[in-house]
């Protein structure tokens, strides 16, 4: 007998605008929650005497950090499973692993290579996964960057985000994110670089709807022009170490500085889901009053949280 999966967390594409919404609005109560410093009395320990199962294929700060501290919120046990850790890739496929790692667990925070793989983890897990970085996605850094938008700016709807980078997992998320919450997207690549076509077919469905518009340039100095957010990320991720220096070679003129940024809004603010590089971003940006980066890592703990109540807890019923 087959029995549905249960709901996970793969990517934005898959929530619904009220739904990212809601996720980002009970990481703000989280937060208020954890600040306060009346955990333990005000969360209910749902989760306690669970684990929380951790697979990660590659390394992590934030999302590990993030992860381990949203299960011990409710009380479960965070077990990190490493690459070096378990049989998965020398002794155990995937499925193997999935069926063995769900059985005895409340939920998967899965960190792995292939967006194929989370796609088999979620279609064979009996708990759910929580996306925590794929090739082709990052979603609780998504939930993240609305929030600390939110903060910032006190609202989301009419602003400008641009993004000045690569097409990667961080902006796919960012880009259907930022435009379910009404805010304008321009991405800046260089030349020869592509973005992913889903998530630009599937944006320009959904900023119609939101009364927003989603572009992409060649040309940062554009994306730049008027945006209250500037964001970039590593132009080398994860997996792509062997084409570093081609890479690299393609993101002349394409660091973020306060040169780049004098074409933006007035209250323009800066931020990046770290790891950074300077090749980037300036230091002079990267550690000004503009840059919303270390507040916008604390805020990874809250989205984890938001993401453990939602799939785990709630089963998947966010609204
Ligand atoms: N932003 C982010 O996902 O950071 P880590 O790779 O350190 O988890
Ligand atoms: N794009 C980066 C994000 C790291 C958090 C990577 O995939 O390596």
């Amino acid at each position: 007998q087959t029995t549905k999966p249960p709901r996970s967390l793969i990517s934005i594409l898959e929530l619904s605008n009220q739904e990212l919404s809601s996720l980002v609005e009970r990481a703000a109560y989280h937060k208020t929650q954890y600040k306060s410093g009346k955990i333990s009395s005000q969360v209910s320990p749902s989760l306690f005497g669970k684990v929380a199962a951790l697979l990660f294929t590659k390394r992590s700060t934030r999302t590990r950090i993030s992860s381990e501290g949203a299960a011990v919120y409710f009380g479960a046990h965070p077990m990190f499973l490493g690459k070096d850790d378990i049989q998965l890739g020398v002794n155990e496929s995937f499925y193997d692993t999935t069926k063995v790692i769900s059985s005895m667990t409340s939920c998967i925070f899965a960190r792995v290579d292939k967006h194929s793989q989370i796609q088999e983890l979620a279609q064979h897990s009996t708990v759910p996964i929580i996306n925590s970085l794929c090739d082709r996605f990052h979603p609780l850094q998504a939930i993240t960057d609305i929030l600390t938008i939110r903060e910032a700016f006190g609202f989301t709807k009419g602003l400008k985000l641009a993004w000045v980078g690569d097409s990667n997992n961080v902006i796919n998320d960012l880009a259907i994110a930022a435009i379910r919450s009404g805010i304008n997207v321009s991405i800046a690549i260089p030349q020869g670089i592509e973005m992913d076509e889903e998530i630009i077919s599937k944006g320009q469905q959904i900023a119609q709807e939101t009364d927003t518009v989603l572009e992409v340039t060649h040309d940062p100095k554009k994306a730049v022009k008027d945006a209250n957010v500037l964001v970039t990320d590593t132009f080398v991720s994860m997996g792509q170490e062997a084409e570093s220096k081609a890479k690299l070679a393609q993101f002349q003129g394409f660091q973020i500085s306060s040169d780049l940024a004098s074409g933006a809004a007035p209250d323009w603010k800066f931020m990046h889901c770290l790891p950074r590089h300077k090749e980037e971003v300036t230091d002079e940006v990267f550690y000004s009053d503009r840059s919303l980066v270390f507040p916008e890592a604390e805020n990874r703990l809250y989205a984890a949280i938001a993401a453990l109540e939602g799939f785990v807890i709630n089963e998947g019923r966010l609204v």
